[in-house]
């Protein structure tokens, strides 16, 4: 699926932010920042801050302040998959089209790269330029998105347990709710908050990014059934090998994708009332269930 060239010019301006905020490789520690930055610079997607930076524009035409979230974002989400690809976790050894953290580094430096990740990325939002009630909701957003009750570790920790049983569907929406949906919700209600968005606009937005990350993990368990490493720059078909609660293993393929979309359809119909001033997200929305890869 081509890809609307804002995006790239988003990552750009992106990638430049995350060069700027993470320590250099040489400031001791010098191995922890050699690995961060490897992670980091692996070759995401950039979804999240990406997410973030085009919401702020629904309400700002200066989203420069909104770049702090969004890396900030970055790194949760990079720790997130360093840990995920640990081989107390998901055991990966590829991510990103390269040798996962601990692969390269070795398991010490992967654990620490990662908890060094998300210190640095609190750090990074408490230097947002708005004021300070601002920086403090999208401080507690983000923090809860990444925690326990409904969010990202919750949810990992609730995929890690459920490895090998039969899960419910509701056990499965609770698993890519807190997993996934969380932090990608959090990229949204971030921008929005960053860019003066009042309480019925966040509580709207939040709504679309809760759908929209939720619609993107059943993608991304499609894509493990449906894809080549070689794609997806991590190893497919692990999913099944490891028994993992996934929606094609509880719903099949076909119904995987007609939930995808149904999801996709829920979510971009909270952005009506942004009429032209979300047709960026709205292009986001439908590339997030689309993608191949
Ligand atoms: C992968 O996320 C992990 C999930 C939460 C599904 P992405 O598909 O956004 O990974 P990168 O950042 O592009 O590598
Ligand atoms: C990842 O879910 C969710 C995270 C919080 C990292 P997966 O385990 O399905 O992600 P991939 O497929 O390894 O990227
Ligand atoms: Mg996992
Ligand atoms: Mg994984
Ligand atoms: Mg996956």
């Amino acid at each position: 699926m081509k890809l609307p060239p804002f995006f790239e010019e988003d990552r750009l301006v992106v990638d430049a932010a995350l060069e700027r905020l993470l320590p250099a490789q040489t400031a001791p520690p010098s191995s922890v920042h050699t690995a961060m930055r490897y992670s980091v610079f692996a070759g995401g997607k950039r979804i999240r801050p990406i997410l973030c930076l085009e919401t702020a524009r629904i309400f700002t035409s200066d989203v420069t302040p909104a770049l702090h979230p969004a890396c900030a974002l970055e790194f949760i989400h990079t720790y997130s998959l360093i840990h995920d690809d640990l081989p107390a976790l998901d055991n990966d050894d590829v991510r990103r089209g390269k040798p996962t953290c601990h692969k390269k580094f070795g398991e010490a430096l992967a654990i620490l790269a990662g908890d060094a990740l998300l210190t640095l990325a609190f750090e990074t939002i408490s230097a947002t330029l708005v004021p300070s009630e601002r920086c403090v909701s999208i401080l507690s957003e983000v923090a809860s998105a990444a925690g326990t009750i409904n969010g990202m570790v919750g949810g990992q920790v609730a995929d890690v347990e459920a490895e090998g049983k039969r899960v419910d569907p509701q056990t499965l929406e609770y698993i890519h709710r807190s997993k996934t949906a969380a932090l990608i919700r959090a990229s949204i209600t971030a921008g929005a908050l960053c860019a003066g968005a009042g309480p019925e606009d966040v509580t709207r937005l939040r709504r679309f990014g809760e759908t929209i990350g939720w619609a993107f993990q059943v993608t991304d368990d499609i894509l493990d059934v449906e894809e080549s490493s070689a794609a997806l720059g991590k190893t497919a078909g692990k999913d099944m090998a490891q028994q993992k609660a996934t929606y094609p293993s509880v719903f099949g393929l076909e119904r995987s994708h007609e939930i995808a979309k149904d999801l996709a359809t829920k979510a971009i119909a909270e952005l009506i009332p942004y009429a032209e001033r979300a047709s960026r997200l709205r292009e986001i929305a439908e590339f997030l269930v689309l993608r191949r890869a």
